[in-house]
């Protein structure tokens, strides 16, 4: 059942270049994203004048992500909520908002019932599910499957890679029905998409290198992620995933708010993992770099591969392929992935199985 592979994690995490295939290229018709299987039409997309995305946990994640790079590319508003704080407000949606729910299982019960209360506040409900047939995937007005095939191990790899990758699909047909983009943009944007594909199997094959890296983190209590801007709703997933199955706390902070408090927890004890993808903040996040530097951090930073660095900004380097900007996330997924799981095994832990957590949370 695991192929071969010590764990259920390190298989999933193997098999994403293959689930991002699945979920995306039978939904490209002449380069373009095309929902007329999935019967989802165009008007779900150019009915709205909002975004309100919830979800729990990875999902939510992969939520934030999909908003930072939703809102610019689509000029209207995209809200993330957390489905256990949604479902009991009384929240600013009605029938000009477009609910999109993430949900691997499509069990999820604070999920399913934030998804009803949006139902009943007139929201059309579009759901992101993994799981055929689940009771999020039968309630939801529209549903657009993720083709993971069934993820075993507790930490959610695999399915968070195509919910990103089914979310950029809806961003870009929503683009493009709305006038955003011209088909030529759009199918250029579908292109880059693709490219993250080998891209992420550059980093699987990195795992030698990345395992070696986590000496520096399996002795620490506590450790940083920063980021700024998608990079910062990346290191909110890393966070997780090394809290999840290494019990080392982790936190994750938009790097330009470390200096408002956080920055006194910055020792030589605390490692921080320093994510700077993005070319518009990329000078910004290398000074949060070098103030946690000067209060004797140890640094690993994630780059694209042609990042300029000056000497001694980081302790260890690690470069991603040179992609679009809006898509690094999928091999960073996979760096952070490999970290957690590294600093799991390590450690000797039950990478798959981590204590109190259930893969499906269905009760309160
Ligand atoms: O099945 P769902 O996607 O609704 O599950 C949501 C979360 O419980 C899940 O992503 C959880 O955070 C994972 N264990 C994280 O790895």
């Amino acid at each position: 059942m695991k192929n071969g592979f010590p764990h259920f994690m390190l298989k999933e995490i193997h098999e994403q270049p293959e689930a991002l295939r699945n979920t995306i290229l039978p939904r490209l018709s002449k380069g373009l994203p095309d929902f007329t299987d999935d019967q989802i039409p165009d008007d779900v997309f150019t009915s709205c004048s909002q975004i309100h995305i919830v979800a729990c946990g990875t999902a939510m994640h992969a939520g934030m992500a999909a908003r930072s790079m939703m809102e610019p590319l689509l000029r209207i508003p995209v809200t993330v909520s957390v489905a256990s704080e949604f479902r009991y407000e009384e929240p600013l949606i009605g029938e000009d908002t477009l609910v999109i729910i993430i949900s691997q299982s499509g069990e999820t019960i604070d999920t399913l019932a934030a998804m009803r209360l949006a139902k009943n506040y007139g929201a059309a409900a579009l759901s992101v599910v993994n799981v055929k047939g689940s009771t999020i995937a039968r309630e939801s007005d529209y549903t657009l499957y993720t083709h993971a095939g069934p993820e075993i191990a507790v930490a959610s790899t695999k399915a968070y890679s195509v919910q990103l990758a089914a979310l950029y699909m809806i961003g870009c047909r929503m683009a493009l029905v709305r006038g955003k983009y011209s088909v030529p943009q759009a199918t250029e944007f579908m292109k880059k998409l693709l490219n993250a594909i080998p891209a992420m199997e550059a980093m699987i094959a990195q795992k030698d290198s990345i395992k070696a890296l986590v000496t520096h983190l399996i002795n620490k209590s506590d450790a940083f992620f920063i980021g700024r801007g998608l990079d910062y709703a990346f290191s909110l997933e890393g966070a997780l995933k090394l809290k999840e199955i290494s019990y080392i706390h982790a936190e994750a902070y938009a790097a330009g708010e470390l200096k408002h408090g956080t920055i006194a927890l910055i020792t030589e004890e605390v490692p921080v993992i320093a994510i700077a993808t993005q070319e518009k903040v990329f000078a910004k996040t290398i000074s949060n770099i070098r103030e946690v530097k000067a209060r004797g951090a140890f640094v690993i930073l994630i780059t694209k591969e042609d990042a300029v660095l000056d000497r001694g900004v980081a302790d260890i380097h690690i470069r991603i392929p040179k992609i679009g900007d809006r898509f690094t996330v999928f091999p960073i997924a996979v760096v952070l992935q490999l970290i957690a799981y590294y600093a799991s095994t390590g450690k000797n832990l039950d990478v798959d199985q981590p204590r109190n957590l259930a893969k499906s949370v269905t009760v309160e």
